[in-house]
């Protein structure tokens, strides 16, 4: 690992909050765990745009625009992240800051629900979304809105992400009184019967994670659908 990396990666893991929430971090080695696939697909795909929806801290978010911005023509990370949790997202130039102190100046962060974004400007503004990271409320209706919102803006050759998608459990995250069962996976297991989907999960962290790709079943070259591009 270059010593840039690794100095980045320290300086990411003095905050104890993002070794946590799932993504199987090390800091003894300095392991990003998952967070390299979510940067080397950052650097494979050189997503014009990343949409990343809910994080607890930032983990994903810093880690994609990281890969963005090491890419020569910087992408763009949209965040939308509502702060359900605490106060930690509420302050527009503090979350600068914080971003900026991880040495990351491309992500745009959005301070409301994805059923809010879509209402947006910058929502309809929005395409050639390379890499969509789905981490937001994680019920089976939440994760289908997520999705559906964003399919039609991907690129060919994108991914979607789900995060705690291979587990069905209570999550206590809002609050003993807002609790509630998570069920990404049940909508995952919908999009495994979709044949003109790729799905493969990752069985990783605390409730896994699952790659999705769009096939283009009209492509010309059926062996080539990724170069055509998706209508
Ligand atoms: C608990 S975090 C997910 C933890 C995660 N694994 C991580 O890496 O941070 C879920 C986040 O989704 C956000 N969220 C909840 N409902 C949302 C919605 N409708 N749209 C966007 N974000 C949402 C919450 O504010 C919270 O920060």
């Amino acid at each position: 690992m270059g010593h840039e990396m690794e100095s980045w990666i320290s300086r990411l893991f003095e905050e104890p909050d993002l070794l946590r929430m799932g993504h199987s971090q090390t800091p003894e080695d300095s392991n990003l765990g998952l967070g390299w696939l979510y940067y080397a697909l950052g650097r494979i795909v050189r997503p014009r745009n990343a949409v990343v929806i809910g994080s607890l801290r930032g983990f994903v978010p810093l880690v994609i625009a990281k890969a963005l911005q090491d890419n020569a023509e910087c992408g763009q990370v949209t965040f939308i992240d509502p702060g359900m949790v605490d106060s930690f997202w509420s302050d527009p130039d503090e979350v600068l800051r914080y971003f900026e102190s991880h040495g990351v100046r491309n992500i745009r962060h959005f301070r409301m629900t994805s059923q809010d974004f879509v209402a947006t400007h910058d929502y309809r503004e929005l395409s050639d979304v390379g890499l969509l990271f789905i981490d937001g409320y994680h019920t089976e209706e939440q994760a289908q809105f997520d999705y559906e919102s964003f399919e039609g803006l991907l690129s060919h050759r994108a991914f979607a992400l789900f995060h705690d998608s291979m587990v069905v459990r209570p999550d206590k995250v809002y609050g003993a009184e807002n609790a509630y069962e998570m069920r990404v996976k049940y909508f995952v297991d919908r999009l495994k019967s979709d044949p003109g989907l790729q799905v493969m999960d990752f069985p990783f962290g605390v409730s896994g994670l699952t790659l999705v790709r769009k096939i283009d079943r009209n492509a010309p070259d059926p062996m080539r659908d990724w170069i055509e591009g998706l209508p």
